[in-house]
C-alpha cells in the first residue's frame, strides 16, 4: 500500500515534472521515485529529467517487448514501434529453426546498428525460452552503445562489436546469418530539427541521421546482405510507411526478395527481404 509520505513525494515531483512539460507526469514521478535510493539521489534525478533527458536514460532502463533494457545516457532509446520488428523477425527465427536439413544448428541472429542492443536482447530472451539456444551478433559504430548492449545481450552469450555495419562481424558468419535485424538511423538529415527536444539533444546525431533522404545507411546494409544471409534466410530493415518504397527499392537491388509489413497498432513499417535459394 502506499504509504502518506510517498503519495506526498510523488505528488510533489509529479508537480515539478508536470510544470517542466512531462506529460505522463505522474506516472514519471511514481518511476523516479521506486528508482531512487535516497532523496539525494532522487533530486538528482529529477533534475536531470526537467532539464529535458528522456526518461528512459534517466532511470537507466527502458521497458521494450516485456522485458528492461538498460539505457544508458547518450544511447538511442528502444521504440515502441521497434517491438514489430521483434515480432517479425522472431516468427521468421522459428520458421528457420523448423527447416529440414539444421541438424539441430542454433538459429543465427545479427543486429547491425544494435544501439542498447534491444532487439537482440528482445529476440533472444523471446525465442531461447523454446528453442534453447541462439547464436546472437551484434555491431554498432558508437563505443557508449556497444557498452551498453554487451551488457544487455550477456546474458543470452550474443557478442557485441564495434565497427562500420557488417566490418566488425566474424567473417565465418558469412552465409550463415539466419535472421539479420537492422533498425539503421532513417530520419532525413533536413528533418532532423523537426524532431522532439528529447531526440535531437540527448540522442547522438549518428543514431539518427539517415542522410539526405534517411536511406543511405539502409542502401549500405542492403547491399552488404546477401553475402552475409544464408539461404532463405531474411534481412528485416524498419522504415516508415513514406520511406517504404525507397527501402524496397534498396532490398531488391541487394539481391532479396522484399516485402512491407506493416502494424497499424505500433504504426510501425518493416520491410523483409528474403535470400533466394
Ligand atoms: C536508430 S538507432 C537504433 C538502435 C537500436 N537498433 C534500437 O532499435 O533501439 C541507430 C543506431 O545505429 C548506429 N549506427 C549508425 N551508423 C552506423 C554504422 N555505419 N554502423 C553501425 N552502427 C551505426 C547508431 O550508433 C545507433 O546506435
Amino acid at each position: 500500500m502506499t504509504t502518506p509520505a510517498f503519495s506526498a513525494g510523488q505528488a510533489r515531483v509529479a508537480r515539478e515534472l508536470r510544470a517542466a512539460g512531462c506529460v505522463f507526469a505522474e506516472d514519471e514521478a511514481r518511476l523516479l521515485l521506486s528508482a531512487a535510493a535516497t532523496p539525494k539521489e532522487l533530486a538528482a534525478m529529477v533534475e536531470r529529467r526537467v532539464l529535458g533527458l528522456p526518461l528512459e536514460q534517466v532511470l537507466g532502463w527502458a521497458e521494450f517487448c516485456g522485458i528492461r533494457v538498460a539505457v544508458e545516457p547518450g544511447v538511442f532509446v528502444p521504440r515502441r514501434r521497434t517491438e514489430f520488428l521483434v515480432r517479425l523477425a522472431a516468427g521468421l527465427a522459428r520458421e528457420a529453426a523448423g527447416r529440414a536439413g539444421r541438424a539441430g544448428d542454433p538459429v543465427v541472429l545479427a543486429d547491425l546498428c544494435c544501439g542498447s542492443g534491444a532487439v537482440g536482447a528482445a529476440l533472444a530472451a523471446d525465442l531461447v525460452a523454446d528453442l534453447g539456444q541462439v547464436v546472437l551478433h551484434a555491431t554498432d559504430l558508437d563505443p557508449a552503445a556497444v557498452r551498453c548492449a554487451a551488457a544487455n545481450l550477456a546474458a543470452f552469450g550474443g557478442r557485441v562489436r564495434e565497427g562500420d555495419l557488417y566490418e566488425p562481424l566474424p567473417p565465418e558468419l558469412r552465409g550463415r546469418i539466419d535472421i539479420l535485424t537492422v533498425n539503421a538511423p532513417y530520419v532525413p538529415t533536413s528533418e532532423i530539427e523537426l524532431m522532439p527536444a528529447e531526440a535531437r539533444l540527448h540522442e547522438p546525431r549518428i543514431a539518427l541521421d539517415g542522410g539526405t533522404d534517411g536511406l543511405a545507411i539502409q542502401r549500405r546494409v542492403a547491399a552488404g546482405a546477401a553475402a552475409w544471409l544464408a539461404p532463405v534466410g531474411c534481412l528485416l530493415i524498419e522504415t516508415s510507411q513514406r520511406q517504404a518504397a525507397g527501402t524496397v527499392a534498396a532490398v531488391a537491388n541487394g539481391g532479396l526478395l522484399p516485402r512491407v509489413l506493416s502494424s497499424d497498432e505500433l504504426s510501425a513499417t518493416v520491410v523483409v527481404g528474403t535470400k533466394p535459394i
